[in-house]
């Protein structure tokens, strides 16, 4: 089966999908972006999704002319019409097609583009196993990473640095303060507390962080939202990372260092048993 892609309305073969060369997110990096994850055919934390676009076309002053429930139908056809279950869907909103020039068009319609990816989630769950390694690189990024833009050159050097140095993640370093990674959201575990950098300007607010926030509080563990330094995550008991993607990873080394005992930890373990329950109970996959 080709795989289909939607661009502005029309669902068409990928090979075939194109915005225009002046479109602003190629141009600019104008643009706001979401992934979700898609399991049993049902799409994971669809309404916090939805909630963060919307507040990110609202920073940017983008003005999308689709309203949710038409872009609800159309993302839930676009993944039906690929045929895949487990996969994720990529959707990305740029200010529109214009004549090269910094300041916004005052013509232009957003351009909407989504597309569709088979995806393996149960290899999420087998590295619960063992773990992964990230590296750390400096945070280079700009002052509002909240709002998820296409602007990821920082973020794609991180990862490719990680990627040379056989590591899953790089963690972005700002002074001392581990801020997160470079596509995942950061926490380390100390005495039983879990912690993750606060919500701000300085990380993106991750829908998979919130909901493991959520899920730990209902489980009566204790959580604390504020910034941790590189020394506390290479002296943590147990560290991990979070993301739509990767809904709950132990990381049990850090620049080559091992956290905690080098394996993946009980308060990680419980987390996770936690986080794949939820995806089971919205969705109804199971690995
Ligand atoms: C920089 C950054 N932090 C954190 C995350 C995790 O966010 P989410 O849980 O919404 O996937 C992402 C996801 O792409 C990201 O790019």
């Amino acid at each position: 089966m080709p795989q289909l892609a939607y661009v502005n309305g029309r669902i068409q073969p990928l090979a075939q999908a194109s915005l225009h060369v002046e479109d602003r997110g190629t141009q600019f990096g104008d643009a706001i972006y979401e992934v979700c994850a898609v399991l049993n055919g049902r799409i994971l934390d669809w309404q916090p999704h939805l909630v963060r676009l919307r507040r990110n076309l609202g920073e940017l002053g983008i003005t999308l002319g689709v309203a949710d429930g038409p872009l609800t139908l159309q993302a839930r056809r676009l993944i039906e019409r690929n045929g895949h279950t487990e996969c994720i869907i990529y959707m990305q909103i740029s200010r529109g097609t214009a004549k090269r020039d910094h300041a916004f068009p005052s013509d232009a319609p957003a351009n909407l583009v989504m597309t569709v990816r088979r995806f393996d989630f149960a290899q999420r769950i087998k590295q619960l196993a063992t773990g992964i390694a990230v590296i750390t690189q400096p945070d280079n990024r700009w002052g509002r990473v909240d709002i998820k833009t296409t602007g990821l050159l920082a973020n794609v050097l991180a990862k490719q640095a990680a990627k040379e140095a056989g590591a899953f993640e790089a963690w972005l370093v700002s002074g001392e303060t581990v801020r997160e990674g470079s596509s995942t959201n950061a926490w380390i575990v100390k005495d039983g507390r879990i912690i993750t950098h606060p919500t701000g300007t300085a990380i993106l607010p991750g829908i998979a962080r919130d909901s493991l926030i959520r899920l730990a509080q209902g489980a009566q563990l204790m959580v604390e939202e504020r910034p941790f330094t590189l020394a506390e995550a290479m002296h943590a008991d147990e560290a991990f990372l979070s993301s739509t993607t990767a809904p709950i990873l132990p990381v049990v080394r850090i620049d080559g260092q091992a956290v905690g005992s080098g394996t993946p930890g009980p308060v990680t373990a419980r987390l996770a048993e936690l986080t794949w329950n939820e995806v089971a109970r919205q969705t109804g996959w199971r690995a």
